[in-house]
């Protein structure tokens, strides 16, 4: 027996929302995923429609959708998306291609940072150094410091990630299995920058399920990347992910209620624990906890093992 949409009452549902009771078709389906992104973005105040807003776009459904919905939901912003290209043999260039196309389809202006040719070195380089085992790791230490760098050139300083509900729960229960408090605080929705003139970190999908991402991207016809990073395998978090997709079986709200209880606890935690005390670093000025920031280490430690 076909199940007629909640919404619409006409077309057949194709889209099971256990967690909202709610059966849809996919036209209503993907305003329901519009709506939910205009609502977070208004109910955490990540920006006002006449801002201008940066968005990192790494060629995965998530960042896509992204970007799609945000250009959907804030017809009248002003965004520009960012992308990183991080040299990864048979891996970036397919990513490129693909947020050139998204960029274009959109008509948003898209601002590209070549690791390459900017800097002379790639992630893959980072085989050759101790981060081998953990390249994922070096990798956004790396990413998170280019992010600022694109935000600048783009002027913006407002950065939209792709982060999903599921990759903000993971993180969450990484952070409390090791007693990481003050990495735990910087999963909230809006994050503040450390120094002035550095980014805003908004996280619009933070109520979004991953999975929800997938569908949107197939049935808004959004390109997104077919191939896998080679070094992925390296992710911690993909076993905390499988653990939340498991349980959310049983009970379909168990992620949304993590990180509803979860943003409840930041405030208090926020007070409890101390704030890192920074400085700026020696080489590239960004803020720090020792005289060289990682992103300057990794990069000094890379160009050796290069030479
Ligand atoms: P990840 O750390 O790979 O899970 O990515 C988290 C978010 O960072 C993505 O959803 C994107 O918003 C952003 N991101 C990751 N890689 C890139 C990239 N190469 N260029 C631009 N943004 C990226
Ligand atoms: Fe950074 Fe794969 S994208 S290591
Ligand atoms: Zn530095």
């Amino acid at each position: 027996m076909t199940v007629t949409c909640r919404r619409c009452r006409s077309a057949p549902a194709e889209v099971q929302l256990a967690y909202a009771k709610l059966s849809l078709c996919p036209n209503c389906f993907q305003e329901f995923y519009v709506n939910r992104v205009r609502r977070t973005v208004e109910e955490f105040k990540m920006f006002k429609p006449k801002d201008k807003v940066g968005v990192a776009v790494s060629g995965g459904k998530d960042s896509m959708a992204l970007l799609h919905s945000l250009k959907t939901a804030f017809p009248i912003t002003n965004f520009i998306a960012l992308h990183i290209d991080l040299g990864i043999k048979d891996y970036s260039k397919h990513c490129k291609e693909k947020v050139e196309k998204l960029a274009k389809m959109l008509d948003v202006e898209l601002e590209v940072f070549d690791l390459e040719s900017e800097l002379g070195f790639s992630i893959d380089d980072f085989r050759k150094t101790i981060y081998r085992r953990k390249l994922c790791s070096a990798c956004g230490t790396i990413k998170r410091h280019l992010f600022e760098v694109l935000a600048e050139r783009a002027k913006t300083r407002i950065l939209a990630t792709g982060h999903n509900l599921d990759d903000v729960v993971a993180t969450m229960l990484n952070n409390f299995f090791n007693g990481n408090w003050s990495q735990l605080v910087r999963l909230k929705p809006v994050l503040k920058p450390l120094m002035p003139n550095q980014t805003f970190k908004i996280k619009p999908l933070i109520k979004t399920p991953e999975e929800e991402n997938l569908l949107y991207c197939l049935y808004s016809e959004i390109p997104f990347r077919e191939v896998n990073c080679p070094h992925a395998h390296t992710e911690r978090l993909k076993e905390n992910k499988d653990m939340l997709q498991y349980l959310s079986k049983g009970n379909p709200g168990f992620r949304h209620q993590m990180l509803k209880n979860f943003l409840k606890l930041i405030p208090i935690l926020e007070k409890a624990i101390e704030k890192p005390k920074l400085t700026t670093c020696k080489i590239c000025g960004f803020p720090s906890s020792a005289e060289v920031c990682a992103f300057c280490k990794r990069v000094e430690m890379v160009r050796k093992v290069k030479k």
